[in-house]
């Protein structure tokens, strides 16, 4: 896609449509008010518009523009703007544009900031996705961007590329959560993760079940041994020309390509969506790909636990006991409550690899989304001021998180008579017992868990997203990285 800024004066650019925006409650008259022969104020009149977000209105051959056409989109209350709201909006008015055929944009923002810049070219770029790489019809790329152009001086242009380059990392991630589960297997993404390493310049290191075997990840190879998909623990490293810290932060991402729930299987209704699992491990690895461009100055290693979570006569049971890499050992009372089982072996792995801080997302528990709904992330810490700049990061970036508790008392909920711990709690208070799990395993270096079980997908479009992946957590971890 042509993403660029022109400098040319807004009533002289020549503009297939030109977007502005609109609030819903506005003083005065629109800035293009008399360009457009008094447009906006019989919109308003007629209540046709009224600015509220998301309506789009569109006028042919305006008047006083060389633009052919010129489109309103309302951007909310005026004093509810800013670039999370900005990144919505324009993607809204993308994805109405678009459906109509109108497939080069360009976007007039008045004394737009850098941070406005860079949110309104990942709005668009957001906007732009769609699900649908494995149909057929060969008039889909019509409804694709072919051009997106902000006016504004050159010197916002490092403002647009940074968020083309979140955009597209974003992108990335939905992308390989969205790819069906027969052909993303955890080699293909292992061999993606690599294809991704080679192209940005990061290290990409693959350990397979024989090499898991030899250090001793009985958690994770336990999961695996029930599909005839290998696993692999796929691990990128990015090293700062000049580190400005001693920190090495670990980015940990849960890779299920597949969780049929294994022997504790899951009801056949929406079985389809686990393709989703590896929701966490994909944020990881499009994280890996802005960071590889920005080039923080911080050590950073992913790791990304992959397996199929499948039934068959090799899959474990209930009740089996495996042992971590940690030496911890573990009752697998529940197959199906094994995303816990693969990260943990994956977190101790980052400690030997001298990791000082952790974050790890996880597409973890169906409790989470009964907690806080499509919404918000689940975050949970066993270190308050490391998880203040998790969220400080998520709110610059517009990804919604919420500090759940994790008090040492929901320790005796994870008691087992035969094992050290059990991989399950009781009935309640699933997010938090699986998050209680996972502290059992960091050794207290500071860590930060996110449950994206209710946020990395969505059911239904919404005005500036498609339905299915949601790439949730790419932004925040780029950020948490280059404001390190
Ligand atoms: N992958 C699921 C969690 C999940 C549920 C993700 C819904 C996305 C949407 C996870 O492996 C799982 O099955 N968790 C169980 C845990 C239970 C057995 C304690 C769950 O949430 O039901
Ligand atoms: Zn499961
Ligand atoms: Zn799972």
């Amino acid at each position: 896609m042509d993403i660029r800024l022109d400098a040319t004066p807004i009533e002289q650019y020549p503009a297939d449509v030109l977007v502005t925006l609109a609030f819903e409650n506005q003083q005065g008259p629109h800035p293009l008010n008399a360009a457009a022969g008094g447009w906006f104020d019989d919109l308003r009149e007629s209540r046709e518009f009224t600015g509220k977000l998301f309506e789009v209105a569109i006028l042919h051959r305006p008047s006083g523009l060389k633009a052919k056409r010129l489109a309103v989109v309302g951007a909310g209350p005026v004093e509810k703007f800013n670039a999370t709201e900005l990144r919505k909006v324009v993607g809204s008015a993308v994805r109405a544009l678009k459906a109509k055929s109108l497939t080069n944009i360009t976007l007039s923002l008045e004394n737009a900031t850098s941070e406005q810049i860079t949110a309104a070219v990942e709005g668009a770029i957001l906007a732009d996705y769609e699900p649908d790489r494995l149909k057929t019809d060969a008039k889909k790329g019509e409804k694709r961007l072919a051009a997106f152009c902000i006016l504004g001086p050159a010197t916002l242009q490092p403002a647009l590329d940074h968020g083309r380059t979140l955009g597209e990392a974003q992108n990335f991630t939905r992308d390989l959560v969205n790819e069906p589960a027969n052909l993303m297997t955890p080699l293909k993404l292992a061999s993606e993760a690599q294809l991704m390493a080679a192209t940005f310049g990061l290290d990409c290191e693959i350990l397979d079940r024989e090499r898991m075997t030899q250090l001793g990840m009985g958690s994770l190879l336990g999961v695996s041994q029930g599909s005839a998909e290998p696993p692999a623990m796929i691990i990128l490293r990015y090293t700062p020309a000049a580190a400005s810290t001693a920190d090495h932060l670990a980015l940990i991402g849960k890779g299920v390509t597949f969780d049929t729930g294994g022997v504790s299987i899951k009801p056949s209704d929406g079985m389809e969506k686990m393709k989703y699992d590896m929701a966490g491990g994909a944020a990881v690895i499009g994280a890996m790909r802005a960071i590889a461009q920005f080039k923080p100055q911080v050590t950073i290693t992913a790791l990304i636990p992959a397996v199929e979570n499948m039934v068959s006569s090799r899959a474990q049971r209930p009740g089996d006991i495996v042992t971590s890499l940690s030496g911890k050992t573990i009752e697998v009372l529940n197959t199906d409550a094994e995303g816990r089982l693969i990260l943990v072996d994956a977190i101790t792995y980052a400690l030997r690899l001298g990791c000082t801080h952790m974050v790890d997302a996880a597409t973890l528990t169906g409790a989470i989304g009964v907690a806080l709904g499509h919404i918000h992330v689940g975050a949970f810490t066993n270190n308050e001021p490391f998880l203040g700049k998790v969220m400080s990061a998520a709110k610059s970036e517009g990804e919604r998180m919420w500090h759940m508790p994790l008090d040492d008392d929901y320790k005796d909920y994870l008691k087992s008579a035969f094992a050290d711990l059990p991989n399950i709690g009781g009935r309640y208070g699933g997010a938090v017992t699986a998050a209680m799990f996972l502290k059992q395993f960091t050794e207290d270096k500071p860590w930060v868990h996110l449950d994206i079980a209710g946020t990395a997908w969505l059911d239904e479009a919404k005005p500036f997203l498609s339905k299915g992946p949601s790439g949730v957590a790419v932004r925040t971890f780029v950020n948490l990285a280059t404001n390190w």
